[in-house]
């Protein structure tokens, strides 16, 4: 039997009103109401919601067998807005497979991937078009759309076989927060973290 070959994807990124791939067999909205217990000013988050369920991010990306081996590469736009002074942001997850790289590159806004591991270290980079961030294996990953006009819209791809933790930073939350401060971002400590030896 001659092996199972693909054929190979070639896909544009469509400068719409906002960026777009031109073909994708996933397209995931996040609202706020799927961000409950991540923002730190909680009166904020509800008033907000009670006023309108607002779209806070949205993913494209393309669907492949989750073996080792294979790639998932996708679109990721954060939209501009905050929560009290807490920058609209990405839930943020381990991947399951820990050992598991990803690759974002920035194509159009402004922000950043805040990044923590398993130990509680933490370190985060500023994103800007043409930015590329290499997030290494056991890092945790939340990208923050800190332009308060403009959306976020990067470029990602990951191992298919990755799998996504969502529960530790749910529960845990990232060390540090992405607060506007005298106008512009700034990271301070998050007073809800929970330090490893309290997992
Ligand atoms: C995949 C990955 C990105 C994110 C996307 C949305 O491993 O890191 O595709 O999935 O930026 O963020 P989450 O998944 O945290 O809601
Ligand atoms: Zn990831």
């Amino acid at each position: 039997m001659p092996e199972r070959v693909d054929p190979p994807i070639a896909i544009d990124i469509l400068q719409a009103e906002a960026l777009v791939f031109s073909r994708y067999d996933n397209h995931i909205v996040r609202r706020l109401s799927d961000m409950k217990g991540q923002f730190h000013d909680q009166e904020a988050y509800q008033a907000m919601l009670e006023e309108e369920d607002r779209i806070l991010y949205e993913v494209y990306d393309v669907k492949r067998p989750e073996q080792a081996g294979e790639l998932i590469p996708g679109l990721s736009i954060v939209h501009p807005g905050k929560v009290g002074d807490e920058y609209y942001m990405t839930k943020g997850h381990f991947h399951t497979v820990i050992d598991t790289a990803e690759l974002y590159y920035c194509l159009r806004g402004e922000g950043m991937i805040v990044m923590e591991t398993p130990a509680g270290e933490f370190t985060a980079e500023r994103l800007k078009p043409h930015t590329l961030v290499y997030i290494p294996p056991r890092w945790s990953h939340r990208s923050v759309n800190t332009s308060p006009t403009e959306s976020l819209a990067t470029f990602f791809v990951y191992p298919a076989n990755a799998g996504h933790d969502y529960g530790s930073i749910e529960r845990r939350g990232f060390r540090k927060l992405v607060v506007e401060r005298d106008g512009g971002p700034q990271l301070v400590d998050n007073p809800r973290w929970l330090p490893p030896e309290k997992w």
